[in-house]
């Protein structure tokens, strides 16, 4: 019923001739995907990647949006112009923004519903560092997590989301959260989807588990329940390793 999605997020790599030279190598793997198939790249890439993916079934996302449409926000990246060149796609509340660019659960919050009122489908991050998992609050942080980072959306948005569980120690690290502790943790984020809507809402909405996924252990994660993709780094880089990611199934 709910149509995976594996999206890669570049983060700051790549130039636009690499950006190129990878979408072109990638399109014909990915072919026959039954995901959507979404790489975020670099915004100064965005342009380059979209003439790339141009007649496959790649999707440009972005990596963040501000939450106003213009003003005086050195820097920043409206989503009224994202929505304008023909992005859908845009991660928020990625763990390196909130660790190291000040990013709060407000401003979450606030970037989603900006992203939604423009018509994009913010792909939100939520997840838990290593001290807190051993602390035992994985689940009440998540929790406190997503409640915030939907705060004002509407049932009808929320169906529409995606939303990304991404434990902060398993980013980069080569450590992945087991397939059942991901799906567990999954199945919760869902189960409070229900809670705070209801569950025709918990149903719809796409939950994507992200943290050194990479071709040897896709499998395992894309086969449990609540796990409906993968919001991927270091493995969407090469176009050999993230075609067997979207190709997880074949
Ligand atoms: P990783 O990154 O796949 O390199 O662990 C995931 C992410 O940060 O989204």
């Amino acid at each position: 019923m709910r149509k995976p999605i594996m999206a890669g997020n570049w983060k700051m790599n790549k130039t636009p001739d690499e950006t190129k030279a990878m979408i072109t190598a990638l399109a014909p793997e990915i072919e026959d995907a039954d995901c959507t198939v979404i790489l975020c790249t670099p915004a100064v890439c965005i342009s380059a990647a979209q003439e790339a993916a141009k007649g496959s079934n790649i999707q440009i996302g972005a990596q963040n949006c501000h939450f106003e449409n213009s003003g005086a926000y050195t820097a920043e990246t409206s989503p009224a112009t994202l929505k304008a060149i023909g992005i859908q796609y845009v991660i928020v509340g990625h763990s390196e923004r909130r660790q190291y660019f000040a990013e709060t659960d407000e401003t979450v919050n606030l970037r989603a519903k900006a992203a939604l009122s423009n018509g994009l489908t913010p792909i939100i991050c939520v997840g838990e560092s290593l001290a807190q998992r051993e602390a035992g609050v994985t689940e009440t942080l998540v929790r406190y997590q997503t409640t915030a980072a939907l705060s004002g959306i509407s049932a009808e948005d929320a169906a529409s989301l995606v939303i990304a569980y991404e434990p902060i120690w398993a980013i980069g690290t080569g450590k992945t959260a087991t397939a059942e502790d991901a799906n567990v943790v999954c199945g919760y984020i869902r189960s409070q989807i229900a809670d705070l809507y209801n569950k025709q809402v918990a149903d719809a909405i796409v939950i994507q588990y992200g943290g050194s996924v990479n071709p040897k252990n896709v499998k395992e994660l894309m086969s449990m329940e609540n796990i409906d993709g993968g919001l991927v780094g270091g493995a969407s880089l090469t176009a050999e390793n993230f075609s067997q990611l979207a190709n997880y199934n074949k």
